[in-house]
């Protein structure tokens, strides 16, 4: 028997042809099936009543025609009921729900039921992209977590994901950062701290060239040579994006994230003529006092007519290339060069009208030349503040650094794990504390929907109780704990093989939230949204908690604990493989 990994799916399917047997107008017919609210059953259609809206007939008379042609098989396994003007409820039996626990066993076997959301797709993530010789703020950090996630929910469901961390690695800030290098580089601070040491030599080179200076044509000069191709320039520029980079790895590696690509601004140097030429050539770009412009009519913002007109500033006017024009480039190099199906953008909310223009003058540009234009989308996040309400600032004023963010994280961590652990050996707490720590500072942005602004609270992310890493990395260790008790290995087929049907509410219930995983890795993927994800994973947790306090499992009797073996296993299952779509690393032992 062959058990569907998404179960709104298999509705979706067996209503269509259902209503095709009783008589409905199959084109004009959508199921519109759904999670439904647990007291009302696992899912719902609301389909009918659209449809008998728009045909002016009896919505209820409807449901019922539609309830009698499913057939005899459906009906045996799913409990169907009609509600209210039409809608229909869908509770599945005890026995389908055994059937599809045993049926997705691994992880393996979830991600081959998930992939076919976006087989056969490429999508480019483009997230983190910091600017090199810069610290990588707390909004980098927030890109870098956001976009991991969402590049293992694409690959999970399906895609090739090309992850591409388009530095900021070109722009007139290195004319004064060169100057500041050739005078007052310390080759022992560049060792030890190496974005440290850029930052101050590029203020030294600032205040060093003041507007109209004799100076600043020298720090000009320097620009000029390096765009040119001067080979002392040009290694030391290398030199920059390398020492910058390595300082980035340090931070992706705590949080497991490793790019395809570094294809930064530079990449792009030789590839913005061409898009100079064809969005003159089809009459999209326009000269404005010299520069290259893009207007958008149709937009109020973006209209010449506008109160304070901003076009999309393609060319400079003194010929320069800017963040537009690679980025403009960019989307070409992946729509051509990766095949990209979906583009994702990650970056804060700031940068939202930037990523409109882009995404407007993509859309034209490629029509009208006729490229083929993939799915764009702009992930944006809101602000990072302390409990204060402003901006994450450190006790002094300072940016936060975010080693000391993370390492901060890891020694509050630290400090509750061996109050909580004392008998384990140091460096066992030291490596659950780092896990601990940083999914923390992981988990308090992924639970919360990106687009609001968060309060940044040490006390919240690490507390044990309530939808956060500590919590839920707890609920793992526990469920493994159970089993070094019982003596077993979750999934072990010798044990499941024995469990029967869930019984109780409690076992039920857990079971029914168990198979509403599909729905909520494919909810969180759809609206690139990964806190629908973590809100699932608590609500599991939760049921889990139920469960275990009502019904015990290691029980005498073999039949009854085997099948609450089952439940604990899968538990297990889909809360390890859900943390780690969501980029953390689940604990055996907390
Ligand atoms: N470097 C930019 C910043 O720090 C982010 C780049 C985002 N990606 C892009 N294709 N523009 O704000």
């Amino acid at each position: 028997m062959h058990v569907p990994f998404s179960l709104v799916d298999e509705l979706d399917r067996v209503l269509k042809s259902a209503a095709a047997a009783a008589g409905f107008d199959a084109a004009a017919f959508s199921p519109e099936v759904r999670v439904a609210d647990a007291q009302h059953g696992d899912y719902q259609a609301n389909g009918v009543l659209g449809y008998a809206k728009s045909r002016k007939q009896n919505p209820r008379a409807l449901a019922e025609k539609l309830v009698a042609a499913l057939p005899a098989e459906f009906t045996q396994s799913t409990r169907v009921t009609i509600a209210g003007p039409g809608f229909i409820n869908f509770t599945l039996a005890p026995g389908s729900l055994l059937a599809w626990l045993r049926t997705y066993a691994t992880a393996e076997q979830l991600a081959a039921g998930a992939a076919a959301d976006h087989a056969g797709q490429t999508w480019v993530v483009d997230y983190s992209s910091p600017n090199t010789a810069k610290q990588m703020h707390v909004g980098h950090l927030r890109s870098a977590v956001i976009g991991e996630a969402i590049c293992r929910l694409l690959a999970f469901t399906g895609a090739r994901v090309i992850r591409d961390n388009h530095l900021g690695d070109w722009g007139t800030q290195f004319g004064k950062l060169i100057y500041g290098y050739k005078r007052w580089a310390d080759p022992a601070a560049l060792a030890a701290d190496p974005i440290e040491e850029l930052e101050r030599l590029y203020k030294l080179g600032h205040h060093a060239t003041p507007e109209g200076s004799p100076e600043l044509e020298e720090a000009k000069r320097e620009l000029v040579k390096l765009q040119s191709g001067d080979p002392e320039n040009v290694a030391l520029w290398k030199k920059f994006s390398e020492v910058s980079l390595g300082a980035f790895q340090q931070i992706y590696d705590r949080l497991g994230i490793h790019f395809d690509h570094h294809l930064g601004e530079s990449f792009y140097n030789d590839k913005v003529e061409r898009v100079y030429g064809e969005l003159t050539d089809i009459g999209l770009a326009e000269n404005s006092d010299g520069a290259l412009v893009v207007f958008h009519d149709e937009h109020p913002r973006f209209s010449r007519n506008a109160e304070r007109p901003n076009p999309f500033m393609v060319r400079k006017a003194d010929g320069a290339s800017g963040y537009a024009s690679t980025d403009l480039a960019t989307a070409l190099y992946r729509t051509e060069h990766f095949q990209a199906d979906g583009i994702v953008i990650v970056t804060d909310f700031r940068q939202s009208d930037h990523f409109e223009q882009l995404f407007l003058t993509v859309k034209k540009w490629f029509a009208a030349k006729g490229y083929r234009l993939p799915q764009l989308h702009h992930v944006t996040f809101g602000a990072v503040t302390g409990e204060d309400g402003k901006a994450l600032k450190t006790r002094d004023g300072g940016t936060i650094k975010l080693k000391a963010l993370l390492d901060e994280a890891v020694e509050r961590a630290f400090a509750i794990v061996s109050e909580k652990n004392p008998e384990l050996p140091e460096d066992e707490r030291r490596a659950i504390a780092e896990a601990v720590g940083v999914g923390a500072v992981q988990y308090a942005d992924l639970s919360q929907n990106r687009s609001s602004n968060y309060v940044f609270s040490w006390e919240k992310m690490l507390s044990l109780e309530g939808n956060t890493a500590p919590y839920l990395l707890y609920a793992v260790a526990r469920i493994h704990s159970i089993f070094r008790k019982a003596g077993a290995t979750p999934g072990e087929p010798a044990t499941e093989s024995a469990a029967t049907e869930p019984e109780t509410p409690t076992e039920i219930a857990l079971a029914r939230k168990l198979l509403k995983f599909p729905d909520a890795v494919r909810l969180a993927t759809e609206t690139l949204r990964p806190h629908f994800l973590s809100l699932y994973l608590f609500e599991l947790a939760g049921d889990y908690s139920t469960f275990n306090n009502a019904d015990r499992v290691l029980v005498d009797d073999p039949v009854i604990r085997a099948r609450r073996l089952l439940l604990c296993s899968r538990t297990l299952l889909i809360l390890e493989t859900g943390l780690r779509l969501l980029g953390l690393r689940p604990l055996t032992r907390m």
